[in-house]
């Protein structure tokens, strides 16, 4: 920078917390009759951070120096506090640097800040503060539950953010087109994006993401995960038993139930007759011990849910006792 004979450079200087400084202002500054070009920089913090305003002096010689806020009201008259906002504070006040902090800076402390050096004539300059306002995990709405063979409709939500987040839903890390409003909320905005998609049974339990993409995240992600929840009619299966059956043997026979709902009663019955007395039945299985001829039939398993109902049928025929027809061939 080239010498300044007698001026007042003032500049936002980035807080630990702030994000990275824009290359900023350039304000001519006329204190003396020789008028210098300084440069200040502007600055961006991110909300809830902290900003320091300096104000470097040159060739400083003990003029009252006015630090204002955007509104143009008086923070600091020559080092004293005038306005009564307690995240303001005079962090130094040297011949050569003038320095306060904001803490917990909020959209509304957006603006230029002016430093003001008061001789002859009054002089100042502005610095401009920017605030960013990254956006939070996004949410996912959905309109209705989602049937097999109909539409699905997600919206991923951002209801907050400055400037306004990108959101961008993905399936297998493919991108899924979305329908994208924005809402300008005064200083930040809400953003939705809204994808609809074809659901079959096989998409039950799909795996989509929701991501809110946003320069003050610098690294950090906002990720929603989302599991599509496809609701499908049962689908019913008697696993059947291998080899023949004999009187005296035992007889299992599970029921395999699928459907979206699960569905929780599984009936068992027999086709144009009452279940035999032996039978067990114990959640999806029925048992039925010491098998005889007399248990012949077709045996049902059903079962339903809100979107439909499945059945499915296995025909038992128990054959005569081997070991004991042996005997009784041989020895009779
Ligand atoms: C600094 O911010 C002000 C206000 O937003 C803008 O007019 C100016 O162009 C910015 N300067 C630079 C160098 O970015
Ligand atoms: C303003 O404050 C500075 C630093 O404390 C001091 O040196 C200077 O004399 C003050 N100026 C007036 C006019 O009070
Ligand atoms: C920061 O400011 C917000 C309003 O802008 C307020 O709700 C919050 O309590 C403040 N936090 C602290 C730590 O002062
Ligand atoms: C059940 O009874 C009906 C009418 O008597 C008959 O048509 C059908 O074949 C029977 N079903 C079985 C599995 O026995
Ligand atoms: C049961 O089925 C077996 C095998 O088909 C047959 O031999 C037997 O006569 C049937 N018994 C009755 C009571 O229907």
């Amino acid at each position: 920078m080239r010498p300044v004979r007698s001026s007042v450079l003032c500049r936002l200087l980035p807080a630990p917390f702030s994000l990275a400084l824009r290359s900023l202002v350039l304000v001519l500054l006329c204190i003396t009759p020789r008028c210098q070009a300084v440069q200040a920089e502007n600055v961006t913090v991110l909300e809830g951070g902290t900003a320091q305003i300096s104000c470097r002096l040159q060739n400083y010689d003990g003029s009252i120096v006015v630090i204002q806020n955007p509104r143009r009201q008086t923070l600091f008259f020559n080092g004293t506090r005038a306005l009564k906002d307690e995240r303001f504070q005079m962090v130094l006040f040297t011949p050569q640097l003038v320095r306060i902090t904001l803490t917990n800076v909020s959209v509304s402390d957006e603006g230029g800040y002016f430093c003001q050096l008061y001789t002859d004539s009054t002089h100042h300059q502005v610095a401009t503060l920017s605030v960013s306002v990254p956006p939070e995990t996004p949410t996912v709405e959905v309109k209705q539950d989602v049937a097999e063979g109909s539409e699905a409709e997600l919206t991923c939500v951002s209801p907050r953010s400055k400037p306004a987040a990108t959101l961008r839903w993905t399936r297998n890390g493919r991108e899924i087109p979305g329908v994208v409003s924005q809402q300008d909320n005064g200083k930040t905005f809400s953003v939705s994006s809204t994808i609809r998609i074809p659901v079959e049974r096989k998409d039950n339990g799909a795996a989509l993401m929701c991501e809110a993409l946003h320069p003050a995240l610098s690294g950090q992600r906002r990720i929603r995960h989302y599991r599509l929840d496809v609701y499908f009619a049962p689908t019913v299966r008697i696993v059947p038993p291998t080899g023949i059956l004999r009187e005296g043997d035992s007889l299992s026979l599970t029921c395999s139930v699928t459907g979206n709902p699960l569905p929780r009663d599984i009936g068992w019955s027999k086709v144009n007759d009452t279940l035999p007395e032996r039978a067990e039945i114990s959640g999806p299985t029925l048992q039925i011990s010491r098998l005889s001829q007399a248990h012949n039939g077709t045996y049902l398993c059903q079962a339903q849910n809100d979107f439909g109902r499945a059945a499915d049928h296995y025909a038992l025929l128990v054959y005569g006792e081997y070991a004991k027809k042996k005997k009784t061939t041989l020895f009779s």
